[in-house]
């Protein structure tokens, strides 16, 4: 987008400049200066500290390039600096910003998903497509992965760098005929997120499967914005608890004790849903007056009712070579019973936090296929 003369003028009561309507601080486009003084070009960051700039600056002159892409402003204390039209218009939100991470839609039973062939993901198009579908929908499926024991560290290092738990940088869900570990039983496992007690909580997660060999387990999946859509609906006076309300969250074993404290749905500064933690059987509300308890456990209810209602839940198969992965933060994952005598189930999992997709998609954006490469500096 280019702006024209008529729509940039500089704006006498607050110094600053005027563009398409918006009222631009002096102090907002002096620190969006490039000049190579000012700014490094190798790193982007700026050769100066902010606070040093004068408090009264303001903007002297300002005049579109010739070429209608670059606009020359003179500041107050004769710094001269010239701005591609471009980059301010991007971030003023008046023009598309190809880097911008596709906002999340909220989906239920009927959601019609798209499955991603691994050996296309080579393709930087197809690989932009998967991640869109990744961050509108909160899980993608990927087929005919590799699935060699331990291949996931690889597989997974492809969108970010591993997050290593006390469960190592892998854990292991497997189910074997006459299997004698509680934990690797058959049994249905109800919608959850993983480790609500963690700080930070897990972000991202993966399951690889390696060998299935029975029928039943299938992977569930729903989606918690639109649980908390429905309930919101139902009673804003559930929302309200169950955002407002901090719950203690423990896990307590023989290698470590890990607690974290905070609200079952939480929003950011958009006011969109982004982080659901549900784990009931590590949840310890505070002792509140009775008439909130009862409030916050109705509402606890609901929420529970929801995430495992069949008209919210998706629900397929792991076959060798399934790669699922899945925000933690938003989607609550279970699975259905099955027979374990029928046979082997392996999958391997691990975590990796939400920033690796998020930069792997800005690059691609910008032209740059490889990423999460090791730097040496921070
Ligand atoms: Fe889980």
């Amino acid at each position: 987008m280019t702006a024209t003369m008529t729509e940039i003028m500089p704006d006498q009561s607050t110094g600053g400049l005027t563009i398409s309507g918006m009222t631009l601080h002096p102090l907002w486009l002096r620190e969006r200066v490039t000049e190579p003084e000012s700014l490094d070009h190798i790193s982007n960051q700026r050769l100066y500290e902010h606070s040093d700039l004068d408090t009264d600056i303001r903007i002297v002159s300002a005049t579109i390039g010739d070429n209608s892409q670059h606009l020359n402003v003179c500041f107050s204390d004769g710094y001269k600096a010239v701005f591609n039209f471009e980059s301010l218009t991007k971030e003023l939100g008046l023009s598309q910003n190809p880097e911008a991470i596709p906002l999340p839609q909220s989906w239920t039973a009927d959601l019609d998903f798209q499955r991603f062939d691994w050996a296309e993901l080579n393709d930087p198009d197809a690989m932009k497509t998967m991640l869109t579908t990744y961050f509108e929908n909160a899980f993608c499926i990927m087929d005919n992965v590799p699935s060699e024991l331990d291949s996931l560290k690889d597989h997974a290092r492809r969108f970010g760098f591993i997050r290593v738990t006390n469960f190592g940088e892998l854990f292991n869900v497997e189910t074997k005929p006459l299997a004698s570990d509680v934990a690797y039983t058959d049994s249905e496992l109800a919608s959850h997120t993983d480790n609500p007690y963690r700080l930070p909580v897990p972000g991202i997660q993966y399951l690889h499967c390696l060998t299935n060999e029975v029928d039943g387990g299938l992977s569930t999946l729903v989606d918690g914005m639109a649980v908390a859509e429905a309930i919101a609906n139902d009673n804003q006076d559930w929302a309200d608890i169950l955002e407002n309300v901090p719950v203690r969250f423990r896990y307590e074993g023989p290698t470590g004790i890990y607690e974290d404290t905070a609200p079952l749905i939480s929003r950011d500064h958009r006011g969109l849903v982004n982080h659901i933690r549900f784990s009931s059987r590590v949840d310890f509300v505070p002792a509140l007056e009775p008439e909130k308890l009862t409030l916050f456990y109705n509402a606890r209810r609901r929420m529970h009712q929801l995430c495992n209602d069949p008209a919210f839940k998706i629900k397929f198969p792991f076959k060798r070579g399934t790669l699922l992965m899945m925000n933690n933060y938003r989607l609550f994952h279970g699975r259905t019973a099955f027979d374990g005598k029928q046979g082997h189930r392996h999958l391997q999992g691990c975590y990796i936090d939400h920033d690796g997709p998020q930069c792997l998609y800005r690059m691609l954006a910008n032209g740059h296929p490889e990423t999460h490469i090791m730097s040496e500096d921070q």
